[in-house]
């Protein structure tokens, strides 16, 4: 059993790309949102042509509140059947905290925090109607506090904790909730949050944006509450669970300075 409808936020580049690209070799019809709607439209044409499904734009700036309900409403208005919701657009800014603008933080956690909790709070009606899936993109960042990505790391410790809870509470009503943890992944991520100089070290653990996408997307269909993809990212965060709290992040911090 796999998706018939999904929309994924996100989906002009990096893991969004790739998590819409392996729904459509699943053959699920797709809503690809973002803000870039050259790519998004350049990607629906590949996909829809590829694997004859129906693949439809979105653009959107999420960090905007009343974008979630324009949204649904759209949906709603074109009788889409949603059954699973992937909140992947996110963003990171590196930097000491006073030394990033407030309003990049901000920014940040409307798109990271908010925009995530919205769009399952006004797809939840839709979702109840049949078995749905919700994949939530949080990060190994959620796992410890980072100095020099403290807001980041916080926005997905507040993704992993909050679809964590989701899980428990949609299980019943046949809605699985999972979160996928990427490491270190290939996409605009570092470039877009200032990382270059972290380049050389991420490189040794970096991953391809598809095999962190395919792993999620099998852990969502496993009904899986998480998803570490690649085995020195799990073994790190369960490393962290079990480390004392000021030692990891002493060790993040210097990872990312
Ligand atoms: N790459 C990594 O190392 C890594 C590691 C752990 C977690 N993650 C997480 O993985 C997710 C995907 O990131 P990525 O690595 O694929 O980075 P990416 O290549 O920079 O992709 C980010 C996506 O989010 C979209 N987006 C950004 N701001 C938006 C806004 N205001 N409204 C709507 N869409 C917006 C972008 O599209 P537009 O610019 O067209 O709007 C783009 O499609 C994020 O949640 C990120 O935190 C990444």
């Amino acid at each position: 059993m796999s998706p018939k409808f999904s929309i994924v936020t996100g989906a002009s580049s990096g893991i969004g790309l790739a998590l819409a690209e392996i729904l459509a070799e699943k053959k699920s019809n797709l809503i690809l949102v973002a803000r870039r709607i050259d790519q998004l439209e350049i990607l629906a044409k590949k996909l829809s042509s590829q694997h004859g499904i129906a693949c439809y734009t979105f653009q959107s700036d999420l960090t905007n509140r009343s974008e979630a309900q324009r949204l649904k409403s759209w949906c709603e208005e074109k009788k889409f059947p949603i059954d699973c919701l992937v909140n992947n657009a996110g963003n990171g800014f590196w930097g000491e905290f006073e030394k990033v603008s407030i309003n990049q933080h901000l920014n940040m956690l409307d798109l990271n925090v908010i925009a995530l909790t919205n769009l399952t709070g006004e797809f939840y009606p839709l979702l109840k109607k049949q078995k749905s899936w919700v994949l939530n993109v949080a990060s190994t960042a959620a796992f410890q506090a980072i100095p020099t990505f403290a807001a980041y790391a916080a926005s997905k410790s507040y993704v992993l904790s909050f679809s964590r809870a989701l899980y428990h509470e949609w299980k019943p009503k046949n809605i699985t909730v999972t979160t996928l943890c990427p490491g270190p992944t290939k996409s605009e991520f570092m470039q877009q949050a200032q990382l270059s100089h972290v380049d050389k070290i991420a490189a040794f653990f970096e991953a391809s944006a598809h095999s962190v996408a395919l792993s999620g997307i099998k852990g969502m269909l496993k009904n899986k509450p998480e998803v570490v993809p690649g085995f020195l990212n799990w073994m790190g965060s369960k490393l962290v669970q079990i480390s004392p709290r000021y030692l990891s992040e002493i060790l993040s911090g210097k990872f990312f300075h």
